[in-house]
Formats: C-alpha cells, sequence, structure tokens
C-alpha cells in the first residue's frame, strides 16, 4: 500500500534550520524560521518562564488528564490581554487551549467549515502553513493583495473582498505583525475594515501569534478589538510561541466570539469534538506556566519587560535597516514602518540561493527575512550582501 504515495518535499521554512545547522562558516546568519533571537544570536527561555517552571515542577500533583479544551485557568488568564477589560463582552467570548497557534487556526478553520462556510477569503502573501491547512482541509479559497509594492497596506483590497463576500463566507486576517510581510493594517484601517465586516456579514478569523512584538501588547490587541466591538460572531487564533518564547511545547489558544451563550456552547461543543478527533488533549506544560507567570503579579511584570526589550531590539534592527535605504536593488527603507519578526525583501530566489551560497545568509525562498536573526554585529555584513547580490 506504501508504494502508492508520492515524495513530498519537506517544509522549505523548517528545511532552513537544518540547512543553516549544516553550515559551517562561523559568520553565517539564520533569517529563516521565525524565532526571536537576542542580540548575541540566542533564543533562550524567558525568565519568567523559567520560574514559572520551577513552580510548576514543585507544585503539581498529577499529570491527570484535563479534557479536549485543555488548561481553562491558561485560557481565561490570557483573555484581558487579548480583549480588554470587559473580556468576555458580556459573555460572549470564552476559549480553549490548542497545540500552538496551527492547532488554533486549524480548529477554527475546520470549525467555521463545519459551520457551512463555503469560501475562505486570504490577503497575500500569507504564512505559508495558512494555505496548507486550507488545503489540507479541502477548502475553497480566494487570495487578494495584502500589501501595495511600495511596502504599505492594500486597504482597497481587503474592504473590497469584504465587501464583495457576505454571510457564509470567511476572511482570514492577521491581528499583528503580519507574516511575512511585517505590513499591518493602521487603527483608522482597521475601523475601516470592522465596518465593512459589520455591514457584509463576512465571517472574521483574525490569526494573533505576535502579540506585543509590534507596538506593545495593547496596541497590537486594537485591530482585533475594533473588529469584535462591531461584528457579531468571531474566530481568534492565538498563539504563544514567540510572545511567551514557548515554540517546541506548542501553546496556544482558540477563543470564540457568539451573539449568544447557546451559540456558544454549541460552538465548543464542536470544537471539542473536533480537537478530541485530531489531537484529543493539548500538551499541558507550556500553558500551565503560562498560567503561573500571568496569576503572579512579580512574574507578570518580567514577562512584559521581557516583551519590550525583544520588541525594542527588533525596532533598533528595523532602524538600522531603513537607514541603509536603497541597497542594491533593494529599498530597506520601509522595513522601518514594518512590524514584528517579519519583512519580505522584493529579490528573487536565485538571489536567494546566491545569499546562501556566497555569504551563508540564509532566509527563506519567498525572500522573508527574520529581522530578529539581525544583530549589531552581523548587521553590516548583511546589508552589504544585498547590495552585491542585488546590485
Ligand atoms: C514562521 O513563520 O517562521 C513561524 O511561524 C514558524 C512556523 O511554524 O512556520
Amino acid at each position: 500500500m506504501l508504494e502508492t504515495l508520492a515524495p513530498q518535499s519537506p517544509d522549505a521554512l523548517l528545511a532552513l534550520i537544518k540547512l543553516h545547522a549544516a553550515d559551517d562558516r562561523p559568520d553565517k546568519i539564520d533569517l529563516g524560521v521565525g524565532v526571536y533571537r537576542t542580540d548575541r544570536g540566542a533564543t533562550p527561555v524567558f525568565a519568567a518562564i523559567k520560574e514559572a517552571e520551577r513552580q510548576l515542577v514543585e507544585s503539581q500533583d498529577s499529570k491527570s488528564y484535563l479534557g479536549p479544551e485543555g488548561d481553562m485557568g491558561f485560557v481565561n488568564a490570557l483573555m484581558p490581554y487579548i480583549f480588554g477589560e470587559d473580556a468576555t463582552m458580556g459573555g460572549r467570548i470564552a476559549g480553549m487551549q490548542t497545540p500552538g497557534g496551527t492547532g488554533a487556526v486549524r480548529l477554527a478553520l475546520a470549525l467555521a467549515q463545519q459551520a457551512g462556510m463555503t469560501r475562505l477569503h486570504m490577503g497575500t502573501p500569507s504564512w505559508p502553513n495558512h494555505a496548507q491547512i486550507i488545503g489540507d482541509l479541502g477548502l475553497d479559497w480566494n487570495g487578494f493583495d495584502h500589501a501595495n509594492s511600495d511596502g504599505t497596506a492594500n486597504i482597497d483590497a481587503v474592504l473590497s473582498t469584504i465587501r464583495g463576500a457576505g454571510p457564509g463566507e470567511g476572511i482570514l486576517l492577521h491581528g499583528c505583525c503580519h507574516n511575512p510581510t511585517g505590513i499591518d493594517y493602521s487603527d483608522e484601517e482597521w475601523a475601516q475594515i470592522a465596518d465593512a465586516l459589520a455591514e457584509s456579514g463576512t465571517f472574521p478569523i483574525i490569526d494573533t501569534a505576535y502579540q506585543g512584538l509590534g507596538h506593545g501588547l495593547e496596541e497590537d490587541a486594537a485591530g482585533l478589538r475594533a473588529v469584535l466591538a462591531k461584528v457579531p460572531e468571531a474566530f481568534i487564533a492565538y498563539s504563544c510561541d514567540k510572545n511567551f518564547g514557548l515554540y517546541r511545547d506548542r501553546v496556544g489558544a482558540f477563543y470564540i466570539m457568539a451573539e449568544g451563550s447557546d451559540t456558544l456552547d454549541t460552538a465548543f461543543s464542536n470544537a471539542n469534538a473536533l480537537a478530541r478527533a485530531a489531537w484529543s488533549m493539548p500538551p499541558d506544560h507550556g500553558a500551565a506556566a503560562v498560567r503561573l507567570v500571568l496569576r503572579d503579579s512579580k512574574l507578570t511584570q518580567l514577562w512584559q519587560d521581557e516583551l519590550d526589550t525583544m520588541r525594542e531590539r527588533m525596532r533598533a534592527v528595523r532602524t538600522r535597516l531603513a537607514e541603509a535605504g536603497m541597497t542594491g536593488s533593494v529599498d530597506l527603507a520601509p522595513l522601518g514602518r514594518q512590524n514584528g519578526l517579519f519583512s519580505v525583501l522584493p529579490v528573487s530566489s536565485e538571489q536567494v540561493q546566491q545569499m546562501r551560497k556566497d555569504h551563508g545568509i540564509y532566509m527563506a525562498g519567498s525572500g522573508r527575512i527574520n529581522v530578529a536573526g539581525l544583530t549589531m554585529d552581523n548587521i553590516d555584513k548583511f546589508i552589504a550582501a544585498i547590495a552585491e547580490v542585488t546590485g
């Protein structure tokens, strides 16, 4: 039977991890997969998480099953950060834990499909795994241009897509720090998007995987909150991979906003059934650590300070890149206005290969770079390499 399988290429982004590791040039630079790095190139465990893990080891007295919804203490503790003071919006929002943000996106799309969504709209480019999940579920989808060539968001495209859709159709939006472009909607644009969603009845699915890494925890939730204030129903996929540094522990959450508690309960009974069939129950450890961080004011402060340091470092890298301006054929100036870990450079796949071969600089084939892979020690080498390869 197995001989009927066709070989699949490895995930291009994840393959970069191994390619970079196998390169023995000491000054190689990893701008591939999206992990935060310090200015020494490390991805340490957050100090707040380390302390929470220590407490967890001491206090945890059972590893018995929790159920498909996972650690509800974790799910509820996150809610004020995502949704604001009235975190349940009068009992209209509830959530469940998922294996990473990927699990949350998968569950959101599978539940939308089960609820009869006929078509999904998504700005492109997007995180490559969005398309893989959509394909795996067999969803009908339509792409629209997320960005203009000058590095700004294409607001006309998203608004006309929303207005042209309507009830029964969904749209997948990035809450902040758009992956891969780093190009986010402004507050004014989010207000327009929220109005268009409310008027058309198009169903919003908002993927928030980088809260706190753009402009701050509150600022990065503003777009999502603007939408939720206007629409009757929405799904939110949330990841703690980056903003708690829990990558391999797979910590995420899926939230549903419904018009009333009956609909919310029914929707969750479906989400629980889908989760049970897919992964049964999410992994516990990382979510339990986040719960401990968020229930202890000192650890919460420590976490927020660590997040501020990360964001400020990435901002400094972006400022330095933007100052370089026109570099070879690439204008680096727009990167200063973009947010989060990623930006896309207008380079060909041959130029990406050449960056790798000639300079030991690893970036995704799409031209996406993880700016957190740059430090004040290697940024000049990167800028010089871009100038040489594209000049
Ligand atoms: C990325 O885009 O690099 C991250 O979200 C990691 C992943 O799973 O793709």
